[in-house]
């Protein structure tokens, strides 16, 4: 069986749906930035700061090279996954890609909370959302399944997946 793969924008809730979605089939789950903080022993934004956003980015390559050769898996992914496009060829060739998307307004609600998101700890938080939301919008298109969550729970948006897929 097929990976279900979650990707969006940080805030459209990937980590709580993919959970869910997970228990609701009855699959193993793993969340990308987790995998990456058990297996470096560092939280995401003590990398970020300690050796900056590229070597994150390798870092996440590798996970991601790792899990896409998973099967029957729900993958949760961090936001920039959608950077590489190997990330994405790697995902694709074994899992269906189901990508959450909210509205800027939401997503800033949803990320309000500080020291998790290196990317959005900064004075100009809804000009860098803004920004990097513009920036990637059209990667997080390149999905079997668009779905909005901007006003729909978790739980709605799992009832949503199981339904599509
Ligand atoms: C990032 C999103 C984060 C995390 C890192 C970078 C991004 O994950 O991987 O801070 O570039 O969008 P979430 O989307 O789970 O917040």
């Amino acid at each position: 069986m097929k990976n279900i793969v979650l990707i969006g924008f940080m805030g459209t809730g990937k980590t709580s749906t993919g959970r869910l979605v997970a228990g609701r089939l009855n699959r193993p789950f793993v969340d990308v930035d987790k995998k990456i903080e058990q297996e470096t022993g560092l939280a995401i934004s003590d990398i970020f700061q300690l050796y900056g956003e590229d070597h994150f980015r390798q870092i996440e390559r590798e996970v991601i090279s790792r899990v896409a050769r998973y099967t029957n898996t729900v993958i949760a992914t961090g936001g920039g996954v959608v950077l590489k496009q190997e990330n994405m060829v790697r995902l694709k060739n074994t899992g269906v890609i189901v990508s959450l998307m909210a509205s800027l307004e939401i997503i800033l609600e949803r990320t309000a909370r500080r020291g998790i998101r290196p990317l959005l700890d900064c004075e100009d938080r809804a000009e860098r959302v803004a920004k990097l939301f513009q920036d990637r919008a059209s990667l997080y298109m390149k999905a079997d399944y668009t779905i909005d969550t901007s006003y729909m729970s978790p739980q709605q948006v799992t009832e949503r997946i199981i339904v599509l897929l």
